[in-house]
């Protein structure tokens, strides 16, 4: 089949051509309402372009309102679009509200466009109104369900009602983790599950391990409970089982915190002989085992969970922050069940249960069969903005799993990363240094943490990988602090 295969008009960028192009065949009337433009892959292999280039031709002429892409299906032409307007508007500089202006509108997207700021610090799922519109129908029918409205204003059991955690459950093995309702405990985000853990299982001034660079609310929370962090090695294929058996050795730590399919930061994989060596590891010395996996990934991009490996000591803490609402605040918690008493008295003197409306909210978002497709589209866009920025940034040392919200970029020789989270933020862009992830006083590395994920769209993210890609070819020069 033949597909839409436009000229670019080569004094303009690549991008811009594209886009422009596309609103040159609307007004010619070769590009109809409705009208379905080519997979971006095709038409990058045709036009001889990367996939980038045509990612981002695409998402311009939408920030124009010339096109919608729509979840799991392509990118449309818009109808009633005037071609008075497409034909004289200039794809140079002009912003365009576009298409959204129905009530879920990209308010975020507005604001950092007027705000000249791109934020990419936070690790959080890419905006999309079905997000705000999820919430939006699962509020209504838990307002039209008198039986779910009784939920609500009832307290329950600290566990979480059964109806609730087989949902759970199920959800769970459909994303990949297969888990049985009676295991599982519901607390009130990730973090909470972490704490929570910590709070149940050791005591102040016990050992606990996490990898050299790990997750902040894991320190932040270890701290706060007065444990003793030791920190082992990561490398690419994730936390240095030898090195934590030469720790064993001296110091057996009560637990150790592991992310086993994408570190926060740097995204390494627990690889599987290294996960048979940990839990091996584990019933020697036996110590409890900590697994996040609140960072989501695609089944097929995981190896074996560390809870199916070692049901009977490993905890594993999982979230609806990263695939439905970071608002939300719904954990769940899977535990060897012998320690439910424990860790539901525990749960109940910090917040005695999760507040019951979150919990509906949840369960009548996936009942309602609308969490799967958004989860869908996460995933292909997180995808796709990966590979933008493998576009842009490929003179750089770069890790991350295919489908992480973030990249880390390891800085050339010489060049330090305070600075230039400096410069970024100057030419308006943020993003993090390894300071806030580092266990212990080892200095560390020069790296740099973009959250891919967070941009209000593919557009900002192109915009500020181009300004890092800027910062990146002319460095800030050190400063001489002393003589
Ligand atoms: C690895 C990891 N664990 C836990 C959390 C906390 O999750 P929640 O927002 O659900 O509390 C985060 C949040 O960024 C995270 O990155």
């Amino acid at each position: 089949m033949t597909i839409w295969v436009p000229t670019l008009d080569p004094t303009m960028p690549r991008y811009r051509a594209l886009a422009d192009a596309i609103r040159l065949d609307i007004v010619s009337g070769q590009l109809q309402a409705g009208t379905r433009l080519p997979p971006q892959r095709r038409l990058a292999d045709a036009l001889g372009v990367t996939v980038g280039t045509v990612t981002r031709g695409y998402a311009e002429a939408e920030r124009h309102g010339l096109v919608t892409a729509r979840i799991g299906s392509g990118t449309y032409i818009n109808g009633g679009i005037s071609a008075q307007r497409v034909s004289t508007e200039s794809f140079g500089h002009v912003f365009c509200a576009g298409a959204a202006t129905g009530m879920f509108a990209d308010v975020k997207g507005a604001i950092e466009a007027s705000l000249d700021t791109i934020d990419l610090t936070m690790s959080l799922p890419p905006p999309h109104p079905a997000r705000q519109q999820g919430m939006a129908d699962a509020l209504t029918s838990i307002s039209q369900s008198q039986e779910a409205l009784l939920h609500c204003v009832d307290y329950q059991n600290a566990f979480g009602r059964d109806s609730q955690r087989r949902l759970l459950a199920n959800w769970m093995g459909e994303l990949g983790m297969p888990v049985a309702a009676e295991e599982l405990m519901l607390t009130q985000g990730g973090q909470n599950g972490i704490t929570l853990a910590l709070s149940a299982l050791l005591a102040p001034g016990e050992a606990l391990v996490a990898g050299a660079l790990t997750y902040p609310g894991l320190i932040s929370a270890s701290t706060e409970r007065g444990l003793k962090l030791l920190r082992v090695p990561l490398d690419e294929e994730g936390m240095d089982i030898e090195a934590l058996a030469r720790l064993c050795r001296q110091q057996v730590p009560r637990m150790v915190y592991v992310m086993a399919e994408q570190n926060n930061p740097g995204g390494a994989q627990l690889s599987h002989a290294r996960r048979e060596a940990l839990v091996a590891l584990a019933r020697q010395y036996d110590f409890w085992i900590l697994e996040d996996g609140v960072q989501y990934l695609p089944p097929e991009e995981c190896g074996t969970q560390l809870y199916q490996l070692a049901p009977e000591r490993t905890l594993y803490v999982f979230s609806t922050s990263k695939i439905l609402a970071g608002g939300l605040r719904l954990g769940v918690l899977r535990i060897p069940p012998a320690l439910l008493p424990r860790l539901g008295a525990t749960l109940r003197s910090h917040s005695w249960m999760v507040a019951p409306l979150l919990v509906e909210t949840v369960c009548a978002w996936l009942t309602s069969g609308n969490a799967a497709p958004l989860i869908t589209w996460q995933v292909e866009e997180v995808r796709a903005r990966q590979r933008l920025a493998r576009s842009v940034l490929d003179e750089w040392s770069l890790s991350s799993r295919p489908s992480s919200f973030d990249l880390w970029l390891a800085l050339p020789e010489g060049q330090r990363s305070q600075a230039m989270v400096e410069s970024l933020a100057a030419r308006g862009v943020h993003v993090t240094s390894a300071e806030p992830f580092c266990v212990g006083n080892e200095p560390p590395p020069q790296a740099l943490r973009l959250c891919l994920s967070a941009a209000a769209s593919r557009e900002a993210l192109a915009n500020a990988l181009e300004i890092v890609r800027e910062v990146l070819l002319t460095p800030p020069a050190l400063r001489c602090m002393t003589l």
